[in-house]
């Protein structure tokens, strides 16, 4: 049986697409807009406030998504057999044919701002009139975009915290791509397959927490790096 491997990526994979990240020098919790600090904007509260502030920012960030493609680090990973774990709200995973487990949710998904149902699902292509398109079509209440605020928790049925935490403890080789190791469940994913002895490859431009220990450092752009580490995993034995 082959060996498990589990694969964790960040922002950096994405960004060769033309998304920006989150902490780098044009990232999105960097660059303030004039009335809130961005990260204010990823928090129920703040959707609580000003839902329509709150969704235009995130149709702002969706249109980005989508007029971005998949780069050669998510195709490569849509042919590796691996469980694919992704931070990534951008949809360019499943664009280039994995299925990721989405941990802070896809930017393309709204589902009942009420919690009426778990249901996830996809926004309308085009909205014209977001007040009457982005309803929850179950109740026909409000929606909210289908991703993880600030002041909000991990869960399974809609962000997989159990899955990734057995996928990572299972892992025999856990591939960490271009991540700054700042939010929890991603440590929490790491620490677990370190404790059960996987070897973890950390690729990223600059150092961060994750490469102090991981077996394997790659400081390189996940396009560069991921395509030739699948093609070594490929070849036949
Ligand atoms: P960050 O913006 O915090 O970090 C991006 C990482 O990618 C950094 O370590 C960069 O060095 C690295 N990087 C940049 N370009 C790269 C490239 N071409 N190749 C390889 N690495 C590159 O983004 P994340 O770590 O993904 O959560 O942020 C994690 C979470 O924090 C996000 O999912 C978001 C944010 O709060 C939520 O919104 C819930």
């Amino acid at each position: 049986m082959d060996a498990p491997i589990v694969v964790l990526t960040g922002a950096g994979v994405s960004a060769e697409s033309g998304i920006p990240t989150f902490r780098g020098k044009e990232g999105y919790w960097t660059v303030g807009s004039r009335e809130y600090h961005p990260q204010e904007l990823a928090t129920h509260a703040a959707f609580t406030r000003m839902p329509w502030d709150v969704w235009a920012w995130y149709l702002h960030r969706r249109a980005v998504c989508r007029r971005a493609e998949p780069n050669a680090a998510h195709k490569a990973l849509a042919r590796l057999p691996c469980d694919l774990i992704t931070q990534n709200v951008d949809g360019l995973h499943r664009r280039a044919g994995s299925r990721p487990y989405a941990i802070h949710g896809d930017i393309d998904h709204m589902r009942c701002a009420n919690d009426c149902c778990l249901d996830i699902f996809a926004m309308p292509e085009e909205i014209t009139d977001p007040k009457a398109e982005l309803r929850c079509p179950r109740c026909g209440g409000m929606a909210r975009p289908h991703v993880l605020w600030f002041d909000e928790s991990y869960d399974e049925p809609r962000f997989f915290l159990e899955t990734s935490r057995r996928l990572a403890a299972q892992a025999r080789t856990l591939i960490v791509a271009g991540t700054s190791a700042q939010t929890n469940l991603p440590w929490q994913i790491v620490t677990l397959a370190v404790r059960a002895g996987a070897t973890v490859i950390d690729i990223n431009i600059e150092d961060n927490p994750f490469g102090d220990v991981a077996t394997r450092v790659i400081r390189a752009p996940a396009a560069e790096a991921i395509p030739a580490i699948v093609a070594g995993h490929l070849q036949p034995d």
